[in-house]
């Protein structure tokens, strides 16, 4: 039996709603409240990550997919005591990191030519051993693992520091998600 989602509420800083989780499959939307909520939630969610994970980020321009990925690699640098730059890969599409017996991959698709470009950039290889953090990851197409955490942010009318996010889980092993989402709630 998984962990339920603790009820909506919290102190005006992230609140979780409509759970489900139906076998595999795991669907939740939160209100991130700040920047920080949005750092908050990467940070909470980094410890699990793990090889042939993959975290997808969508949402428009400015919307915090990056905010959320600088925080999550910033996490996992952390806990090895390292504190380093974290290059934007807006240009070079991915950027790598050699953590403890596994590699993390943030990747940036904006300018992905095609879903055909993921392949050569080795990031379909990343997608099965590394810890992979994916900008814009629905421009995979069909290059999308069928595993994978999904996270869209969408800005909230007349709210400029808060974002509607919505984290979708396919596939086995995301079992820790709930417990997570409910502290971050
Ligand atoms: N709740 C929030 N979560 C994340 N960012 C927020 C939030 N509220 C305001 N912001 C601001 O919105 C901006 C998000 O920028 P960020 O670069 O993370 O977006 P992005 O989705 O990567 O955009 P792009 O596709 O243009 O690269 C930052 O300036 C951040 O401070
Ligand atoms: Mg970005």
């Amino acid at each position: 039996m998984r962990a339920a989602l603790a009820p909506a509420g919290g102190p005006g800083r992230t609140t979780a709603s409509n759970a489900r989780q139906n076998g595999h499959e795991l669907d939740s939307t939160l209100t991130l409240g700040s920047p920080a909520a949005t750092e908050a939630l990467a940070r909470a969610i980094a410890p699990h990550l793990g090889p042939g994970d993959m975290v997808g980020l969508s949402g428009g321009l400015g919307a915090g997919k990056s905010t959320f990925a600088r925080a999550l690699v910033a996490a996992r640098l952390a806990a090895l005591g390292r504190a380093e730059d974290i290059p934007s890969p807006s240009y070079t599409l991915v950027q790598t990191y050699e953590l403890d017996g596994v590699e993390l991959w943030h990747a940036d698709l904006y300018r992905l030519a095609s879903p055909a470009e993921a392949g050569e950039l080795g990031l379909e290889d990343a997608f099965a051993t590394a810890i992979t953090v994916v900008e814009w990851a629905e421009r995979l197409g069909a290059a999308l693992p069928a595993r994978r955490l999904m996270l869209s942010l969408e800005l909230v009318p007349g709210a400029d520091d808060a974002r509607r996010a919505r984290l979708s889980a396919e596939g086995p092993g995301w079992d820790w998600l709930p417990a997570v989402l409910a502290e971050a709630a």
